[in-house]
């Protein structure tokens, strides 16, 4: 039988000390990568607006969007905790929009929480979220949906008084019921004394080392977008280099005819294996089985 992840790892890694670390994912390859690499949770975020579909923001990206690739990454079937973004506009008006979002990504694409920006603003979305049994991860700092309040992307809680106000945000989700916090590019000794002053894990991204987790998005730690590398990213490998010299050595190979070879070719009936190189690989279905 199928086993159902569960978000027990938060409360579990917290109360041993052990830190957190997850991954963005957007789609079968990227939670496979993931998972095999060893991360504990799945965010299925909606910087798929900018790594994936070419938005400048993640204004843009639509519930559609959002239950797209959330049901590609649990369809991978990894056994991790998958969290989803509820995108912009979804905890904006009325707290049954909201609800009717979360469920949809819960029921359609099988996703065991969800993300949602923002502190005490959000008070009555979250009540309804609890209501509906919807676990759900917050996100403090540079929430990137207040991009236009906030008049760029800019370091949050850098004065006294935006940094008490995160602390008390921190504080209020914890007691809401969220079951893990994000803090997305706060100080560090800010970040660390909010991790102190709450019961549930904070994960950081460009909020220091004082959090209890850490999420990077996939794309910018394998080195995948060559033209965005923030202060916050260590890329742990270089990989569109290495794709763009595979792709350029593919199209020298077909120009000049040492693409497909006879190893890559297929006999027909009457055909031997051997003189096409084909290695008794007679089954023409092997092709698409994985
Ligand atoms: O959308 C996203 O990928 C996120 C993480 C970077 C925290 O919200």
């Amino acid at each position: 039988m199928e086993t159902v992840p569960t978000l027990d790892v938060f409360a579990r890694s917290r109360s041993r000390g052990r830190r957190l670390v997850l991954l963005t994912a957007y789609d079968v390859p990227t939670a496979r990568l993931a998972a095999r690499g060893g991360v504990d949770a799945l965010l299925v975020g909606d910087s798929l607006g900018q790594v994936l579909l070419g938005h400048t923001s993640t204004l843009p990206v639509t519930l559609a969007a959002m239950l797209h690739h959330a049901r590609a990454v649990t369809r991978a079937g990894t056994g991790l905790p998958v969290i989803a973004d509820l995108p912009y506009g979804s905890f904006h008006i009325d707290p049954r929009r909201t609800v009717r979002a979360a469920l949809k990504l819960v029921q359609q694409a099988r996703v065991q929480a969800v993300k949602l920006e923002g502190g005490r603003r959000r008070r009555d979305h979250l009540a309804a979220l609890q209501d509906a049994e919807i676990p759900v991860m917050g996100h403090l700092g540079l929430t990137p949906q207040s991009l236009n309040r906030f008049g760029g992307y800019k370091v949050q809680g850098r004065d006294a008084k935006s940094a008490e106000q995160l602390l008390a945000d921190a504080q209020f989700l914890d007691e809401a019921g969220c079951f893990a916090i994000v803090l997305e590019c706060i100080p560090a000794a800010l970040a660390s004394r909010i991790s102190a002053s709450v019961s549930i894990p904070t994960i950081g991204i460009g909020a220091g080392v004082g959090c209890d987790g850490q999420v990077l998005v996939i794309h910018d730690m394998l080195g995948l977008q060559d033209d965005f590398q923030p202060r916050f990213v260590k890329r742990y490998a270089e990989l569109s280099g290495a794709a763009v010299a595979a792709i350029a050595a593919y199209a020298e190979d077909v120009r000049a005819g040492r693409f497909p070879t006879p190893a890559h070719s297929y006999d027909d009936a009457h055909g031997a294996a051997a003189e096409t190189g084909d290695h008794g690989r007679r089954d023409d279905t092997d092709t698409r089985n994985r």
